[in-house]
């Protein structure tokens, strides 16, 4: 990448201690870069690791969790070098989520105005007259109409809940947003007018965003580049034109032929069969080698390295040709 990224996520390692004291290897050696205004794309089917990336860079994990290894530079410093208290002027801040199902878990007993608010004031950005001032831009913002700033959660739709959500991760102004499967929820029309907000405002805000979903259809609509997850593993990586055109990893192509493709309506679609690896028992080799339709002997032998097929263009397959990639 030419300009220098707002995140830099480097070999992050991520592993969950279960009760029976088992470890589950969630990511393993996970690596991308954003720049300021970039929206990426983080896809792969559930369980991947997508909303374990997002809350090891927000160090938000449960305490089950934990960093083992990597590198995250946010604006070049290392998020992980600083302590509990100096990553809280980041959160929010500077870098704020839309949690996975968060538009379901908002307040019942408090308006969403007051619910908007509230990060504003918790952040003693400024005074309560000021905070006020801030909902209504914010609601402008997310094309949510001033009168109904004190309705209930109850009285918006799926959509309006969203834009809600929305308005709150950017209440304090962060320059990254990470939306963790934000229109999964909806119905394909409001996805879609979802889509376009974050779009509209990542162009006015000149946000950057990392937006995570298992749907390739979303990340083709709004999406510069797109990191494809496999078993918390990165199976490939590129500009979405490469991921699109020139998909290189099996597990890539098998996503594509999944989703329903608006030029081709009609035609049927094929499932990958079998399930992603339990990250307690992972095969040996590459992790997709179970489910691939184009597995050799050394897939299941030895983990594929991570080539760079074409200009950054990454894909982990032995069926590849490239350099190794080589992230600084
Ligand atoms: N709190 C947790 N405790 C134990 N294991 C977890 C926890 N959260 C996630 N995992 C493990 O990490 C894997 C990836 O989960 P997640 O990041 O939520 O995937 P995705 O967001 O792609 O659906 C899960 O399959 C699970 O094994
Ligand atoms: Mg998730």
């Amino acid at each position: 990448m030419s300009e220098q990224p707002i995140l830099s996520v480097r070999n992050l390692n991520t592993e969950f201690v279960l009760q029976e004291g088992k470890v589950a290897r969630a990511l393993e050696d996970v690596s991308f870069d954003i720049c300021p205004g970039q929206t990426i794309g983080l896809v792969g089917e559930s369980g991947c690791g997508k909303t374990t990336t997002l809350m090891s860079v927000m160090r938000l994990l449960p305490s089950s969790g934990r960093i083992t290894n990597g590198n995250i530079r946010f604006k070049n410093i290392n998020l992980l070098g600083l302590s509990e208290r100096q990553m809280r002027d980041y959160r929010w801040k500077e870098m704020s989520i839309i949690f996975q199902g968060a538009m379901n878990a908002l307040n019942p007993v408090m308006t969403v105005g007051d619910q908007i608010r509230e990060p504003i004031l918790l952040h003693g950005l400024m005074d309560r007259e000021k905070a006020d001032a801030r909902v209504d831009e914010l609601l402008d913002l997310v094309g949510i109409p001033h009168a109904r700033r004190d309705q209930y959660p109850h009285q918006y739709s799926g959509g309006m809940r969203q834009r809600a959500m929305i308005a709150m991760a950017l209440a304090c102004k962060p320059s990254l947003l990470f939306a963790d499967e934000p229109t999964t929820a909806l119905d394909v029309m409001v996805q879609a007018q979802v889509l376009e907000l974050l779009k509209e405002i990542q162009e006015r805000l000149k946000l950057a965003i990392v937006l995570v979903t298992h749907d390739l259809g979303v990340v083709a609509e709004v999406c510069d580049s797109v990191v494809v997850m496999y078993g918390g593993k990165v199976a490939e990586y590129g500009s979405s034109d490469d991921i699109y055109n020139r998909p290189q990893h099996p597990y890539t192509q098998r996503l594509l032929a999944s989703f329903p493709d608006l030029n081709r309506p009609g035609e049927s679609l094929a499932s990958i069969p079998g399930t992603p690896p339990r990250l307690t028992q992972l095969p040996p080799g590459c992790r997709f080698a179970p489910r691939c339709h184009k597995v050799i002997e050394k897939c299941q032998q030895a983990t594929p390295p991570i080539l760079e097929v074409e200009t950054e263009h990454y894909a982990a397959c032995h069926l590849c040709q490239g350099t190794e990639a080589r992230f600084q």
